[in-house]
């Protein structure tokens, strides 16, 4: 029996790897240009970094951390995001010892959830984001709100919706969840099991809950803008002052309040529906942490950042035709066709050579009719067919096809070099 893959994983292949890529590095780009440099973590850590970090009652912590004893009976845990991974590093590695604050560090790779697999969701997935640690302004919430947009607007996202709330401070916090409690204290009977236990640990999980009747009772809950101090709503203002300004369009979502417990003050959603009205969920959030560093072990760091998550920006580029050929381009420049021992072996030569010029280029090495080679050659998207047979060897040309005008010509073996570098545009 041919063995499968595991639930919710997915293999990116070719093109679609090469589009992931794209991705990525427009992404690290825009990152660059606001002065972030780049970091990689591990992907395994101690469970307890995420317990700790992310939040004992957060859905991701409670059910669905990939958690393992490892060799040496020590809980490990995949990471099911990277906020908490650079927290960590930051600590372990004393960055944060520097008068340059704030670090800026983003990051990419493969995030472990054990989700429910659907549309948009799977159990190993890509993330692409930024921390700003030591982040202590206003401004520091601004500015990675606007790269996470400039960013998607420049991979060719128009219609987002950008959701917007404030968590406030630790005394905003602490009144919203003795008012959330006093709201479910008479409903929290009739709801899951599971916002029992959010009652009890964090009632603003309670918001997140996916149960179709909790949402409904959800949506008369108080929202936390009543119970915001001044300095949180002075700050909310300004952040909706200055969207407005930079003509940034958002919208204010009370009940937004994020699955991850280290959330504070400002956090943010992108979401974008396509035009065949299809919901991948959330492209990316974020927000400001107050307390994370500091949970962790380090000294009182606040910080701010994001995530996109990498398989929904690609669907959702996919499905609007906003993936430009040329950019995931996988053509091949040349396929040497060559027929017969001494031939090859000068094929070889030259496919060796021409690598060496940075073309892309294919060769057979073992014998197969004209045709055939033709159809590959097509299927590869060549741009050129360098045919090498005896004929061509005794007299040294190449009989040189270009693959879509279908013209023939000889080009001396000194020649070819030449002949591509002013025909093919890289
Ligand atoms: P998050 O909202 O859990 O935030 O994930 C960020 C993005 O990852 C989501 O908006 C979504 O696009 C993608 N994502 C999440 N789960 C899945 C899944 N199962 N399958 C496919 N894509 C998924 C965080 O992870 C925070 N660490 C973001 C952050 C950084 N906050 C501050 N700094």
């Amino acid at each position: 029996m041919a063995v499968t893959p595991p639930k919710g994983t997915h293999d990116i292949i070719a093109a679609e790897a090469l589009a992931y890529d794209y991705i990525e590095s427009v992404c690290q780009h825009v990152a660059s240009n606001y002065g972030f440099d780049p970091i990689r973590t591990p992907i395994f850590e101690s469970t307890d970094l995420f317990s700790r970090g992310v939040g004992e009652s957060s859905d991701i912590v409670n059910k669905e951390m990939y958690t393992f004893l490892d060799k040496g009976q020590r809980s490990i845990s995949l990471r099911p995001e990277n906020t908490a991974g650079v927290a960590r590093s930051v600590i372990s590695n004393k960055l944060y010892a520097t008068a340059d604050l704030p670090l800026k560090f983003s990051y990419n790779g493969p995030m472990f959830r054990y989700e429910r697999p659907q549309l948009g969701r799977f159990r190993q997935f890509h993330q692409f984001g930024v921390e700003n640690i030591g982040a202590s302004t206003i401004y520091d919430d601004l500015e990675t709100i606007m790269l996470a947009y400039n960013t998607l607007q420049l991979l060719g996202f128009k219609n987002l919706v950008l959701k917007i709330n404030s968590l406030g401070d630790q005394i905003t916090r602490n009144n919203y969840k003795s008012a959330l409690k006093t709201f479910f204290g008479e409903k929290i009977d009739s709801m899951c099991s599971d916002c029992h236990t959010r009652y009890k640990t964090n009632p603003l999980r309670i918001l997140d809950c996916k149960v179709p009747m909790d949402q409904e009772l959800v949506k008369f809950a108080p929202s936390i803008n009543q119970y915001l101090s001044e300095n949180s709503k002075d700050e909310f203002e300004f952040i909706k002052n200055e969207l407005n300004e930079f003509k940034i369009p958002y919208i204010v979502d009370e009940k937004l309040v994020r699955g991850l417990d280290y959330y504070s003050g400002i956090i943010f959603e992108f979401h974008y529906i396509t035009s065949d009205g299809k919901d991948y969920g959330a492209i990316g959030g974020g927000g400001h942490y107050d307390r994370l560093v500091n949970q962790l072990g380090g000294p009182a760091l606040e910080g701010v950042g994001f995530a996109f998550g990498i398989e929904r920006l690609y669907s959702i580029l996919r499905d609007e035709n906003l993936l430009q050929e040329e950019l995931i381009d996988n053509s091949c420049d040349a396929y040497i066709m060559t027929f017969g021992k001494k031939p090859r072996e000068a094929g070889f030569e030259l496919a060796n050579r021409l690598r060496m010029f940075d073309f892309r280029v294919k060769i057979n090495f073992e014998d197969k009719p004209f045709k055939s080679l033709f159809k590959i050659a097509e299927r590869t998207k060549s741009k050129y067919a360098l045919i090498i047979g005896d004929n061509e060897l005794e007299q040294g040309f190449i009989t040189v096809k270009d693959l879509t005008t279908k013209e023939q010509v000889e080009i001396g073996v000194e020649e070819i070099v030449d002949f591509l570098e002013g025909r093919i545009v890289r």
